[in-house]
C-alpha cells in the first residue's frame, strides 16, 4: 500500500490538529468500519465563514492526513462552500488513498458536517442541503464507551 506524498505531508505534518474553546460548533463520529473517532471544532463568525477550524482523532494515517487537508479547505469559505468539501474532493486534493483507505476519509467530511449541525442547532438555523448526522456521538455515550 502505498501513500501519495501529499498524503505522508499531512499525516507527517498535521495541519489545524487540537481543540478549541467555545467553538461555534462541535461534531463527533466513528467510523463503523474500524471504530475509530474524530472530532471537529469550527469556529465560524456573524457572515457564515468558517474562520477556524482544528480537529483531533484516533484514527490511522489516512484520516490525519484527509482530515489534516479537509480542514484546510473549510479554512475562511461560506458554510455552503464547507458543505462541498466532500471526501472525494479531499481525497483529490490529497493524489488520492490507497482503495482499502477509502473509508477512513469519510470521517471528516461527517465530523464537520456534524459540527455544522451542531452549530445550526446552536442558533436555531436551517443549513440548506445539510442532513442530520448519523452517526454524531455524544459526550455522555462516548464517556459511556458505547461506541
Ligand atoms: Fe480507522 Fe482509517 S482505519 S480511520
Amino acid at each position: 500500500m502505498a501513500y501519495s506524498d501529499k498524503v505522508m505531508d499531512h499525516f507527517t505534518n498535521p495541519r489545524n490538529m487540537g481543540e478549541m474553546d467555545n467553538p461555534s460548533g462541535v461534531g463527533t463520529v466513528g467510523n463503523a468500519q474500524c471504530g475509530d473517532i474524530m472530532r471537529v471544532y469550527l469556529d465560524i463568525d456573524d457572515e457564515n465563514i468558517v474562520r477556524d477550524v482544528k480537529f483531533k482523532t484516533f484514527g490511522c494515517a489516512a484520516a490525519v492526513a484527509t482530515s489534516s487537508m479537509a480542514t484546510e479547505l473549510v479554512k475562511g469559505k461560506t458554510i455552503q462552500e464547507a458543505l462541498q468539501v466532500t471526501n472525494d474532493a479531499v481525497c483529490e486534493a490529497l493524489d488520492g488513498l490507497p482503495a482499502i483507505k477509502v473509508h477512513c476519509s469519510l470521517l471528516a467530511e461527517e465530523a464537520i458536517h456534524a459540527a455544522l449541525w451542531d452549530y445550526a442547532e446552536k442558533n436555531g438555523i436551517v443549513i440548506e442541503g445539510l442532513e442530520k448526522p448519523k452517526t454524531d456521538i455524544h459526550e455522555d455515550e462516548e464517556d459511556a464507551e458505547e461506541y
